[in-house]
């Protein structure tokens, strides 16, 4: 009994070895993480820390995980969504790598919740999150486990987003670093590793042939613009709708079609949310939409898409296959919903691929040591990663791509750091 809390709460531990498999595929393309767990072995900077991990529990958070545990990190990981568990992963974690794990794929937001209660008991002293759950559970229903907490990092949009509200509301009562700001986190995990995923969950879920199809993109941030030009490549035409002036202006001049999304509705034959906001499809979009239009969401939350008015309008819903769910309106239109408006990369698909999770978590690793190394003690707030880190993953992640590039001779970089000359 003690045991099985040890390792947590998984679907079938019987997986394990298939997840061991998995977790060692993924390791072959996270070449800078493998640095820093080769010299975490060695080091052991976190040596008896308490990490709490609330991430997507997949092969690559996995390689995460071993890499703090090779720190020195006494750690637990819980889902950081109900659909995104790899339960082959869950299952390693828990039985062959001894790292207690809470998640299950499919998990009803009762469970969801449990399994986050269930790493907060361990009174964890770091938190790593993705989406700002962890944290927004232990500063409200959780405040006995806020004592023990020295800082934490966050991983996404949504989350770093959710963070600043918190402090705005001087709320947040430690330290987190925004990994998601790092220019490695985010010019590559957001714009290709969610460009890549995302049309690989809409493909896996259903087959689609996106080659002539009319592709609408709600939001242009670093996943819109991902999703864009990957849905460009495969032959789509894409429309981009936008409500920032600035974004949409840029997706005009990177060749999109731009337009409300009332008039994208009434045309699109897929239609995919990036927002990070809510009901970026309601029920006036739903009543314009053609027949067979195919709804997914690629944003944290499965707020984008507005279900509940979905399912008013309808007069009947079934599912067709895994992730696909039949809406038929009132006038027969049929409109399908993907993996319930959950992040459908991770849904229906794996996520991003791990060459690119590699410096997301390489990212991850190094805010943790510097949170807990760091000479000054930093006060509640949200922090960016320090430059130096984001610049050595990036030159770490070139060279083991085999590629060299320049450095600036001392003239230029007096010439750069200079006024003097001009004209
Ligand atoms: N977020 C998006 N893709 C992911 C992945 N493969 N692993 C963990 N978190 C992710």
């Amino acid at each position: 009994m003690q045991d099985q809390a040890r390792r947590g709460d998984v679907k079938d531990i019987s997986l394990a070895d298939a997840g061991v498999r998995l977790i060692d595929w993924a390791g072959r393309e996270m070449s800078v993480l493998r640095l820093i767990r080769e010299r975490f072995a060695k080091e052991r900077p976190l040596e008896g820390l308490r990490l709490a991990a609330c991430l997507h529990v997949t092969t690559e958070t996995a390689n995460l995980a071993l890499t703090l545990k090779d720190g020195g990190a006494d750690l637990v990981v819980c889902a950081s969504n109900p659909l995104s568990t790899q339960d082959e992963v869950a299952a390693a974690l828990a039985s062959v790598y001894d790292i207690p794990t809470f998640a299950i794929k499919g998990e009803d937001n009762e469970t969801y919740y449990q399994h986050i209660n269930s790493v907060l008991d361990t009174k964890p002293q770091v938190t790593l999150d993705d989406g700002a759950d962890l944290v927004a559970t232990l500063h409200t229903d959780r405040r006995d486990a806020l004592d023990s907490v020295l800082g934490g990092t966050e991983e996404t949009t949504t989350g770093v987003i959710r963070l600043r509200a918190m402090a705005q509301e001087g709320l947040l009562t430690y330290p987190i670093v925004a990994v998601n700001e790092a220019d490695t986190k985010h010019m590559f995990d957001n714009r290709y590793g969610t460009g890549q995923s995302t049309l690989d969950g809409i493909t896996r879920a259903t087959n689609v042939l996106w080659a002539g199809r009319k592709v609408a993109v709600c939001g242009y941030g670093w996943c819109g613009r991902g999703i864009a030009q990957r849905a460009r490549g495969m032959g789509s035409h894409v429309i981009v709708t936008e409500v920032d002036p600035v974004r949409a202006l840029e997706a005009v001049m990177d060749g999109f079609t731009v337009m409300p999304s009332m008039e994208a509705a009434s045309q699109a034959q897929v239609y995919i949310t990036v927002t990070g906001g809510l009901k970026a499809l309601g029920r006036e979009h739903f009543e314009v939409m053609p027949d067979g239009i195919i709804l997914g969401n690629s944003g944290h939350f499965n707020v984008e898409i507005d279900i509940p008015a979905l399912e008013d309008l309808s007069v009947g819903s079934r599912e067709l296959r895994p992730y696909v769910q039949e809406f038929t309106m009132r006038d027969g239109r049929r409109i399908y919903l993907l993996g319930d408006g959950r992040l459908i990369n991770l849904a229906a698909a794996e996520g991003h691929p791990s060459s690119v999770m590699d410096m997301s978590f390489a990212n991850q690793a190094l805010s943790v040591e510097y949170l807990i190394g760091g000479k000054q003690k930093l006060e509640p707030g949200v922090y960016a990663v320090p430059r130096d880190l984001d610049m050595q993953i990036g030159s770490l992640k070139l060279t083991s791509m085999g590629i060299a590039i320049d450095t600036l001779s001392d003239e230029q970089s007096r010439y750069l750091a200079g006024w003097q000359e001009g004209t």
